[in-house]
């Protein structure tokens, strides 16, 4: 099988699939023009997770990571009327583009972005309440403290799911020695014998390559 085939295999998972309407569009332009990197969910990544939330039923969802607020568009919409998207950012101007795309999205009422330094912002977090679904997509090298401080916050039956777990396959290389493959190719570990969970690894395929979610059950 080629590159070729998977890209082709993406857009058409997305078209079938992941639609992104006016408002997805306008997010991905505004951010664009704003300078942020890149480096977002797929349609089709971010479609799935939006899928995860709705079959959980989840309320209150907690995200590491905003960039310009993307998933958690995807992630809001799958909320119910009463539900809470917690997403936290630690770049300013990220979070002001956010900020604009949630209320373009209709969705400041649900969304709360708490901007500073993520592991800072999840202590003061800590007793105000447990999170049905997290969603962990910040600094690669503090994934196992997202991953710590995200066990204290939740309930049996919880879901996490990490992204950039798979990073091109270069987990799979234990010679990368640099701290952002290190944390998380030990953080993949990690999740596979940790008694508090059950978990599994969903490589995806996107425009911007091979990577994948890790998506872990609160036991
Ligand atoms: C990077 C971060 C991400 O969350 C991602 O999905 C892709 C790339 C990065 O920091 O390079
Ligand atoms: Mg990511």
């Amino acid at each position: 099988m080629t590159e070729e085939t998977l890209l082709a295999l993406d857009s058409y998972i997305q078209k079938h699939y992941a639609h992104e309407d006016r408002v997805l569009r306008e997010i991905l332009s505004r951010s664009e023009a704003a300078g942020l990197r890149n480096i977002q969910l797929s349609p089709a990544q971010a479609k799935l997770l939006h899928l995860l939330v709705k079959v959980h039923g989840a309320k209150r969802i907690l995200e590491v990571g905003t960039l310009g607020g993307y998933s958690g568009t995807w992630l809001a919409r799958a909320l119910p009327e009463d539900g809470k998207l917690i997403t936290l950012e630690i770049d300013p101007h990220a979070a002001q583009v956010a900020r604009e795309n949630f209320a373009a999205a209709g969705l400041s009422e649900k969304v709360q972005l708490i901007e500073g330094d993520a592991i800072q912002t999840m202590k003061g977090l800590l007793g105000q309440g447990t999170f049905d679904f997290v969603f962990i997509d910040g600094h690669k090298s503090q994934y196992p403290e997202y991953y710590e401080f995200t066990m204290r916050m939740v309930r049996p039956g919880s879901l996490i799911v990490l992204d950039n777990v798979v990073q091109q396959g270069k987990v799979l290389d234990s010679s990368l020695r640099d701290i952002h493959h290190r944390k998380v190719r030990e953080l993949n570990a990690f999740i596979g014998v940790d008694p508090r969970v059950e978990a599994i690894m969903v490589p995806t395929f996107t425009a911007k390559g091979l990577d994948g979610f890790l998506v872990v059950r609160v036991k």
